[in-house]
C-alpha cells in the first residue's frame, strides 16, 4: 500500500514538473497536456502559461514585491498556517487548485485576476479579486477570509496577479483550461458503484471515512467529506464540478484515467456524504434550498434524500470546527 502511495504521489509531481519544464515553449506545454488526453486549445482560446516562482526570482520586480508574492504562494500552498483564524478545515488552497494554482483544467486561479471586477451570480453583485478569494475562504475552507487589505489578503492577491503576468485585462477570448470542465453527465448515477470505486481507488489516500490524513499541522490528504472538508456552500459540492475535478485530477497523478461514468458515480457518492452547513443557512434546510436552489443547489444534493438510506442531506446546524455560521465579511452590496 505504501508503495502504491509513493508511486502515485511521484506520478503527480512528475506531471507538474513536466509542465513546468515545458514552460518556455507553448507547443511543448500543449503537447504535454494533449498526451495526457486533455483537449488542445481551440483557435479562439487564450493560452497562458503562468510564471513559476523560479521565474519570479529571475525577474526584475522589486525585492519587496518578490517577498510579498512568495508569501502569497506560501499561504496558497500551506493555508493550514491560518488554521483557527481563517481556515477551519483540513484544506489548503492547493488541495483543489492543483499545481500551486497553475494547473490547467484544475481551476487555475490567475483568470480571476484578469476577469474581475465582474458580476458573480453566486452573490448577485460585482466582486473584485479579494472578494473572490474571500469566497473560497468562506465555503471551500469553511472559514472566514483575512480582512480586505490585510497583509495576508494582499499577499494572496499579489500571487494571483503574478500568475496572470502578461495577460491582457478583461481578455475577449475564452480562457483555455479554466475551471474544472465536466464530462457529459451520464443518464444514471449509481451510489453503490461510486462507493465501490471510492473504496478501491480513493480510500487509500482519502480514508475509508473520507477524513483524509493530517500529520501534525500539515495536510497530507485532504478530506472529501465530513467536518474537515469544505462546507455545503462550496463550488465543489455541485455534482458537475466534483465530476470535472475528479475526472481531470484524480486519482492523484492519473488524470483522465476514470471513465465519465466512473467520475460521475464517485462524485455522486462523495456528494451524498455530510459536511459542515452552508453559511447561507437560514435555520431550515428546505427554506435554504428554496432560496439558493435556483442559483446553486439545483446542482448539488443539498436538502435531498440520500439514495442509500433516505437521510435528508444538510439537515443540521453543524458548522464543523468553527463556532460561527457566516463570516461577517459576507454582505450584500447595492451601490445605493
Ligand atoms: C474544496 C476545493 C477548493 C478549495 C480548497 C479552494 N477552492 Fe478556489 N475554487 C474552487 C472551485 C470549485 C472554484 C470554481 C471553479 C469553476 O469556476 O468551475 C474555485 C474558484 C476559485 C477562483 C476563481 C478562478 C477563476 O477561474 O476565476 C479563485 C481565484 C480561487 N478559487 C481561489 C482560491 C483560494 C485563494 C483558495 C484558498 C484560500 C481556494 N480557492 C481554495 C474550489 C476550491
Ligand atoms: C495517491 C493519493 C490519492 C489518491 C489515490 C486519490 N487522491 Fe484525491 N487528492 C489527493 C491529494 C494529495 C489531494 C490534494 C491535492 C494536492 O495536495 O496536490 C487530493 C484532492 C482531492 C479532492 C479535492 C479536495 C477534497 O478533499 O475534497 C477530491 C474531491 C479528491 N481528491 C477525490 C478523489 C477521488 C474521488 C479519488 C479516487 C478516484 C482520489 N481522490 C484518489 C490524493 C489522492
Amino acid at each position: 500500500m505504501k508503495s502504491t502511495l509513493t508511486c502515485a504521489m511521484l506520478a503527480g509531481s512528475v506531471l507538474f514538473t513536466a509542465l513546468v519544464s515545458a514552460n518556455e515553449n507553448t507547443d511543448d506545454y500543449i503537447n504535454t497536456l494533449t498526451e495526457l488526453g486533455f483537449p488542445a486549445p481551440k483557435d479562439n482560446q487564450l493560452v497562458h502559461i503562468p510564471p513559476t516562482l523560479q521565474d519570479l526570482e529571475q525577474s526584475d520586480v522589486h525585492p519587496e514585491l518578490k517577498r510579498v508574492i512568495r508569501r502569497g504562494y506560501d499561504l496558497f500552498t500551506d493555508t493550514q498556517q491560518l488554521r483557527g483564524e481563517n481556515v477551519f478545515n483540513n484544506m489548503n488552497c492547493s488541495s483543489c487548485h492543483l499545481g500551486d494554482g497553475r494547473m490547467p483544467f484544475s481551476a487555475p486561479v490567475w483568470p480571476a485576476a484578469v476577469t474581475l471586477p465582474g458580476y458573480r451570480g453566486k452573490n448577485d453583485h460585482v466582486n473584485n479579486l479579494e472578494e473572490r478569494i474571500a469566497g473560497c475562504f468562506t465555503y471551500s475552507m469553511n472559514g472566514k477570509p483575512p480582512e480586505y487589505g490585510s497583509d495576508d489578503m494582499l499577499a494572496l492577491a499579489a500571487y494571483h496577479q503574478w500568475l496572470a503576468r502578461g495577460v491582457p485585462m478583461y481578455p475577449e477570448k475564452p480562457i483555455y483550461g479554466r475551471g474544472f470542465p465536466a464530462p457529459e453527465r451520464p443518464e444514471e448515477l449509481s451510489y453503490e458503484r461510486g462507493e465501490q470505486l471510492y473504496q478501491e481507488q480513493c480510500a487509500v489516500c482519502h480514508g475509508d471515512n473520507g477524513g483524509g490524513l493530517q500529520v501534525g499541522e500539515k495536510t497530507v490528504f485532504p478530506a472529501p467529506w465530513g467536518d474537515d472538508s469544505n462546507n455545503w456552500g462550496a463550488g465543489l459540492v455541485r455534482l458537475f464540478t466534483a465530476a470535472g475535478f475528479i475526472k481531470n485530477n484524480m486519482p492523484l497523478g492519473q488524470p483522465l484515467s476514470l471513465s465519465d461514468q466512473e467520475a460521475w458515480d464517485v462524485a455522486y457518492f462523495i456528494s451524498s456524504q455530510e459536511r459542515p452547513q452552508d453559511p447561507r443557512y437560514t435555520g431550515d434546510v428546505a427554506e435554504t434550498l428554496e432560496k439558493y436552489g435556483p442559483t446553486f443547489h439545483k446542482h448539488s444534493l443539498y436538502g435531498q434524500k440520500r439514495d442509500s438510506d433516505g437521510k435528508v442531506l444538510g439537515d443540521h446546524s453543524n458548522t464543523g470546527d468553527k463556532d460561527f455560521l457566516k463570516p461577517d465579511t459576507v454582505w450584500p452590496r447595492t451601490f445605493e
